[in-house]
């Protein structure tokens, strides 16, 4: 889809926007950080596998080099992981019988295996670069985002590290309720948050993740069809029609119309300018309480990366395992539960487990 001047606004306001939202990037780690997890730390491979971060820095850094898509690919992954049952990596794990893998379930659909093949790569590495097996999937999904964020030109932070990986797969009906389809308007996003203690600053932060990556038309299709939702701009609506021209198309665009492969703060001028792709983005600027903070991060791109910075890693640390609560596991591939943990409790099991690799 072709950019194009923007039209909507008046002229100088635009101007100034888009003078204002061009600050540079930030390249320090430094910023404001949420309070951490207990069991989590900063530290937490500092002597079991100091090369780990830069392991992962290295493998991301030629991968999306070679497919940028990858990027925005690992930033959505950490999200449903997270939002599912806790940033346990549970995502990963592929179907056994009787547990069909979350990657089933129909907001999980569209994540790209891509994104899968590059954590057990990197899980692989580390491996050998650690001696054993010692960074959990879950973190490497959590330093896998950060690159990805950083990378594309956004914010470079500091992840809390110390995740263990959890054993099953969450069911289909715990994936939907946590999970808020595209459709939500605010306050339906808002009621999905707040059960994981998220609220309308983190809500809009995060949403801003739509700066990179792609959509399918089956995603924002019911505001095209039967009826044009209203909210949306005529020549925004145009352009998406020639890519999903009807109901079942299976296109994909550009989650972020002006600068699709950087992680800036466009998508929020796209949504002033009633170019947002889902309901759920395009309302961030309709509803009352969150329409401010658009405003303000459209306008100030220092203040969204802060922001989501803070968000994205107090999101990472929802419902985390830990060695301090002796649950989950380090496991040796993403895409399986350790095998024989089904026979034995967990908790001795992992103690045996450690004894033997750490
Ligand atoms: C607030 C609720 C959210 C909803 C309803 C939502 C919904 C969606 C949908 C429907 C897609 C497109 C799927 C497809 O058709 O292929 C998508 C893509 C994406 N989302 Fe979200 N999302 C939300 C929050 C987030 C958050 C918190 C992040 C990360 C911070 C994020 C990052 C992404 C990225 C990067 C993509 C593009 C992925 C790719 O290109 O492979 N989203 N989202």
């Amino acid at each position: 889809m072709a950019a194009r001047p923007v039209a909507l606004l008046p002229a100088l306001a635009v101007a100034a926007l888009l003078l204002l939202s061009s600050a540079p990037a930030s390249v320090t780690a430094a910023g404001r950080y949420p309070p951490l997890a207990p069991g989590l730390s900063f530290e937490f491979y500092k002597k079991s596998c100091p090369k780990a971060e830069g392991i992962v820095r290295e493998y991301l850094a030629s991968a999306v080099k070679s497919n940028v898509g990858l990027a925005a690919a690992l930033i959505r992954l950490h999200f449903h992981d997270c939002f599912v049952q806790g940033c346990d990596a549970s995502i990963l794990l592929d179907s056994t019988p009787g547990q069909p893998s979350e990657q089933k379930s129909i907001p999980n659909q569209t994540l790209r295996p891509a994104a899968f093949k590059a954590v057990n790569e990197i899980r692989d590495r580390l491996e050998k670069a650690c001696g054993g097996r010692v960074v959990s999937c879950a973190d490497i999904v959590a330093l896998a985002a950060r690159d990805s964020v950083a990378l594309g030109g956004g914010p470079a932070y500091k992840v809390p590290l110390g995740r263990r990986d959890g054993l099953a797969p969450a069911p289909d009906a715990v994936i939907l309720g946590a999970l808020p389809p595209p459709s939500s308007t605010v306050p339906t996003l808002l009621s999905f948050l707040d059960k994981i203690k998220l609220d309308a600053t983190d809500l809009v932060a995060l949403s801003g993740g739509h700066t990179v990556g792609v959509a399918h038309c089956g995603s924002f299709e019911d505001r095209l069809f039967p009826t044009q939702d209203a909210t949306l701009n005529q020549w925004f609506a145009g352009q998406l029609k020639n890519t999903c021209p009807a109901k079942g198309a299976v296109n994909t665009t550009s989650n972020d119309i002006r600068t699709p492969n950087t992680f800036d703060n466009k998508y929020y001028v796209d949504l002033l300018n009633r170019e947002g792709l889902f309901t759920s983005d395009q309302d961030l600027l309709t509803n009352t309480t969150t329409r401010p903070l658009v405003q303000r991060f459209a306008l100030d791109q220092a203040a969204f990366f802060d922001q989501f910075v803070y968000s994205y890693v107090k999101m990472g640390q929802i419902h985390v395992l830990t060695t301090g609560s002796s649950k989950g596991q380090v496991r040796a591939n993403c895409s399986a539960r350790n095998p024989g943990d089904h026979l034995l409790p967990w908790s001795v099991v992992e103690t045996a487990a450690e004894t033997l690799v750490l």
